[in-house]
């Protein structure tokens, strides 16, 4: 049987469109503020991207992009200026950085109540005990899907395949919190093909094209791939050989048009908790 394609593309316009309904009740605009140093040509296209899903959000957002040059210090005074702002309310340093310039220092530097990608140990923090008030974007976003598909994770077993701060280990927490009993493999797990396959839930977050193929794929399992990959044509891609997956699996996200555009719609949410927030 075909596996149903959890459009992710949709579900991230209704949730924008009601983040949009839910701002205008507010006393003012939310305020996103990104900041992107350097010139990383995918890191311009996302950027661009969240410039838009304010707009349609109805959001205050200003853009930084500053340099490859930039030194530390201006970065950090640039972050002290905005934790002082009254107007805005989330602050997104855009990753990776360009090298020379300390990631963690700045992840540390942003206010935790305007930590809108739940990047600052004090959110990871609050996440990890279960009680976070920023929902970390991607797996945030990957929770929603799972919810809007009738995907309950409770009693299922799910693997997250990728352990990053970004998306592997805050997924894995996620899962678990919904009840799921979570395995994480990575570069170092011997039998990662075999745990795959035993998953009701699988999540590849690892960022190698071709690195799901069918047998790691349960007959009937859900399969959510997080990657954003380039093929040899230079054509958009994730890590899960879809066409072959789709076969077996009940549900697939695609790549485009699956878990991307939930991950900045689960931003502009974040943005709009931070506004709520900070109007009290
Ligand atoms: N680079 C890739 N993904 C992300 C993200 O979710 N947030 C930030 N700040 N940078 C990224």
């Amino acid at each position: 049987m075909a596996a149903t394609i959890i459009d992710g593309k949709a579900l991230a316009t209704q949730v924008k469109a009601q983040v949009r309904e839910e701002a205008a009740n507010l006393a003012r605009k939310p305020g996103l503020a990104v900041i992107l140093v350097g010139d990383n040509p995918a890191s311009r296209v996302y950027v661009t991207s969240k410039r838009k899903d304010c707009e349609e959000c109805g959001f205050l957002s200003e853009e930084f992009a500053l340099p490859a040059t930039t030194t530390q210090q201006e970065l950090l005074t640039l972050i002290d200026q905005l934790n002082h702002r009254a107007d805005i309310d989330g602050i997104l340093c855009q990753l990776p950085l360009p090298r020379g310039l300390n990631e963690r220092e700045v992840l540390l530097a942003i206010d935790p109540a305007k930590d809108v990608d739940c990047f600052h140990p004090y959110n990871v923090g609050l996440l990890t005990i279960g009680e976070p008030r920023f929902q970390p974007c991607t797996p945030g976003g990957v929770m929603e899907m799972l919810k809007a598909y009738d995907i309950n994770p409770a009693g299922k077993r799910c693997v997250v395949l990728g352990r990053s701060n970004i998306v592997g280990k805050p997924m894995a927490l996620l899962l678990l919190h919904a009840h799921g009993t979570v395995t994480v493999c990575h570069s170092k797990t011997p039998n990662m093909a075999e745990l795959a396959a035993e998953a009701d839930i699988l999540v590849s977050a690892v960022g190698k094209t071709g690195l799901v193929t069918a047998d790691m794929v349960k007959e009937g399992a859900a399969v959510i791939d997080v990657a954003m990959n380039r093929n040899e044509a230079g054509k958009l891609c994730g890590d899960v050989c879809y066409a072959e997956a789709a076969e077996k699996a009940s549900f697939i996200t695609p790549v485009p048009g699956g878990v991307g555009p939930m991950t900045r719609a689960m931003l502009m949410r974040n943005t709009l908790t931070a506004a709520r927030m900070h109007l009290g």
